[in-house]
């Protein structure tokens, strides 16, 4: 793992990690607030609340034998993956310098939320659903524990977890055990770990961390930025990476193989990925794997005949609905540097 802050425990996934349809549990990158809570999986309950008719109060045990077990695979991906591409635009102080490693994909089980939420009964009149986790942040103003949410129809599509496993094992404290939220297709903050609480709202979470995570125009002061100042980020937009070469590789000129990943977001698949060794003169289509789902990665390859000489590799993906990535992430660049959805750069250089 590159590890870039011990506690609260920030770290992404290798690239090798990345090329496999599954990522494994001790490779699976880990994004955190505050220090992971300590909990008593026996006195532990999920509390369903808010505008509801029916308020729940469950054990984990309730869970699994009132509600049964679905398994999804999906990709969660945090909001400020590839900050440190938007950091060399500008710089962006005091936030975590993520590379491409902010990803990462794995098989999910647990309750379907819709179902629990249809055994509340969710009011006509609530909007959203709001997640509340254990962990206290003293991030936040003022400190409170890390939580957000979703618009009710997201709540409840058939692909929303809370997931109290991960890849057929235990789900990890790390990874928010005993329960944690899974919304796939969505930035990897509104999938709270270490989750206490489910509520009804007619509007958004007031959480701290629902509105820090939105894009502030390029010449707002993120430190007094005021929750409606930027755009609350949700679903997450068309994206890809490069996997092999890796970065500064130095390589024999002539046939190379150049794979990677591509991720839709939302509802939407991948349509084509393109690569480009000539600053984009030509472009090349890449073979792409077909969809798990919509909520999951794609793997991509292709061969280009390289030259000798430093190269600079460029591969853009479009989605189903032919969003293509921009290709600066000066075009993306914000105060907080999230959403960098630009296309992937890679420099290399190639032996005569
Ligand atoms: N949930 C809680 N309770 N606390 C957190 O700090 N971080 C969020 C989300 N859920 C967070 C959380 C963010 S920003 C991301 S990207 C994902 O968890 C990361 O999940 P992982 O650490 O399991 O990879």
């Amino acid at each position: 793992m590159l590890v870039h802050q011990a506690e609260p425990y920030n770290a992404e996934s290798p690239p090798g990690a990345l090329v496999g349809s599954i990522t494994p549990l001790d490779a699976f990158y880990g994004r955190n607030h505050a220090p992971i809570p300590r909990i008593d999986p026996e006195s532990w309950r999920l509390r369903v609340e808010g505008l509801v008719d029916r308020p729940l109060e469950l054990s984990l045990e309730e869970l699994r034998h009132r509600f049964g077990e679905r398994s999804v695979v999906a990709t969660l991906q945090c909001a400020g993956n590839r900050r440190a591409d938007l950091i060399e635009v500008r710089d962006i102080p005091g936030q975590v310098p993520w590379g491409p490693g902010a990803v990462s994909t794995a098989c999910w089980s647990g309750a379907s939320l819709a179902d629990v939420l249809a055994e509340a009964r969710v009011r006509p009149e609530a909007a959203h659903i709001a997640f509340t986790g254990a962990d206290l942040s003293q991030q936040a103003e003022p400190p409170q524990p890390f939580g957000g949410s979703v618009p009710v129809a997201k709540a409840t599509s058939s692909e929303v977890l809370l997931a109290w496993s991960m890849n057929g094992q235990p789900l990890p404290t790390a990874h928010g055990a005993p329960l944690r939220v899974v919304v796939p297709g969505w930035i990897g903050a509104r999938s709270v770990k270490w989750l206490q609480c489910v509520t009804a709202l007619a509007e958004p979470s007031d959480n701290y961390f629902q509105s820090e995570y939105s894009v502030l125009p390029p010449e707002a002061d993120p430190h007094r930025a005021k929750p409606g100042d930027g755009i609350t980020l949700g679903p997450i937009t068309i994206h890809c990476a490069i996997l092999q070469p890796g970065k500064d590789a130095r390589l024999p000129s002539g046939p190379t193989e150049i794979t990677g990943f591509a991720l839709a977001g939302d509802n939407r698949t991948v349509a084509r990925v393109d690569v480009t060794a000539d600053h984009g003169n030509t472009w090349t289509r890449a073979d792409l794997d077909p969809p798990e789902n919509p909520w999951t990665w794609q793997h991509w390859r292709t061969t280009l005949t390289l030259p000798p000489g430093g190269i600079e590799l460029i591969a853009r993906a479009w989605d189903s609905t032919a969003a293509v990535q921009p290709e600066s992430p000066a075009t993306v660049w914000n105060p907080r540097g999230y959403a960098n959805e630009a296309a992937a750069h890679l420099r290399i250089t190639c032996r005569p």
